[in-house]
């Protein structure tokens, strides 16, 4: 019998840290598709590469996982508001789960620095949205701080059930693969959820059903590329606005992972995340926003520098879907203007034009 999908919290409610009876707000998500990306794999001479696809989810990106376990147990704990920061995506899925819960929502985004698709979903979801005067960090330090004062419960991936409910990324993959992925690669903000993945992973380890932890890759914006530095960068700048962040929550969490796994961070330019984003749109046919793009720009650029990846099997997580930063996809590789060419309705001159010949 065909299996309806009811979120990860109802699937997967034995593996993670939630009570029974603590109310359960999902909009479904999880579930998502993992591609089989053999244009990619061939460009980059793996055996395999699969995109773990969570532009998927209800709100578009990964963070409804999380949002599904902090939402339910800020709710479990009685709470009436959540507050978070964040460059759009936290946002969207903060505002759209409370929203389901009936609570309120509190959002604090960096000004003139988040796509406009977020933007509009978390007015959709009816947040209150304040556009801080400072960055992604410094919208982090003063939700933290208004959380801590005030009746606001705070669902940022600091949050550890945030962390907890993004592991069942890595549960999906498993089960669909029936094996842990030679690697395992991320575009890296806060790195939550490279740390999430990584905890999937050891869960999964830890229960018997793979051998092996996959090897956790991090990629950041050059301009936005702390790991890559060894330090908190001030200003960070990049065209991926979602990973638009300096100082990193989840620090510590990823170091660790980075090591037990034997992974690594590396940092791409804003050019090659955008020729990613436009070859997986091209020629994988999935559509991203540009930070999503920056893991496998990761990869590619690793092979460029002599990595062999040769019969390895690869996941990468693709963040959020392309329809939330669109504006990218409208514009060439040199940064011009992509318009559909105007035709009338005669089906000759349609042809001539697409350069059609008679049958
Ligand atoms: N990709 C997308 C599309 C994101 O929105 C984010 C983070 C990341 C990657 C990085 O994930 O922070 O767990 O390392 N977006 C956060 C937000 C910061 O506010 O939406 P991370």
């Amino acid at each position: 019998m065909a299996h309806q999908w009811r979120g990860v919290i109802h699937e997967y409610f034995d593996r993670l840290d939630i009570e029974a009876g603590n109310p359960v707000i999902t909009l479904g998500e999880g579930g998502t598709p993992l591609v089989d990306a053999c244009a990619l794999a061939g460009l980059v001479g793996a055996e395999r590469v699969y995109l773990k696809v969570e532009g998927m989810n209800p709100t578009g990106s990964f963070k409804d996982r999380g949002m599904t376990m902090a939402v339910s147990k800020a709710v479990g704990r009685g709470a009436k508001a959540v507050i978070c920061a964040s460059t759009g995506n936290t946002s969207a899925s903060a505002a759209a789960y409370a929203a389901q819960a009936g609570i309120a929502s509190v959002v604090l985004i960096p000004e003139g620095k988040i796509a406009l698709g977020k933007l509009s979903q978390a007015v959709a979801h009816k947040a209150q949205i304040m556009q801080v005067q400072g960055n992604f960090d410094d919208c982090l330090v003063l939700a933290r701080d208004l959380a801590e004062n005030y009746p606001v419960h705070l669902v940022n991936s600091v949050n550890p059930d945030r962390i907890e409910g993004q592991k069942t990324g890595a549960f999906e993959v498993v089960e669909r693969l029936g094996y842990a992925p030679d690697l395992h690669v991320l575009p890296v903000g806060n790195a939550g959820n490279y740390s999430a993945y990584f905890k999937g992973y050891k869960e999964e380890r830890e229960a018997g059903v793979i051998k092996h932890l996959p090897q956790m890759w991090g990629y950041q914006a050059e301009g936005s590329a702390p790991f890559t530095v060894g330090h908190p960068v001030k200003h960070p700048d990049t065209i991926a606005t979602a990973i638009r962040i300096g100082n990193p929550a989840s620090w510590d969490l990823a170091q660790t992972a980075k090591t037990e796994s034997g992974g690594r961070f590396g940092a791409v330019s804003d050019k090659e995340i955008l020729w990613m984003h436009r070859f997986l749109s091209q020629e994988v046919g999935v559509f991203v926003e540009p930070s999503s793009a920056t893991g496998a720009a990761g990869l590619l650029k690793a092979f460029k520098q002599g990595e062999n990846l040769e019969g390895k099997h690869i996941v990468i997580t693709v963040t959020g879907h392309g329809l939330k930063d669109s504006m990218w996809a409208l514009k060439d590789e040199d940064g011009n203007d992509i318009a559909p060419q105007s035709v009338s309705t005669d089906a000759a001159e349609v042809a001539e034009r697409l350069g059609l010949s008679k049958k």
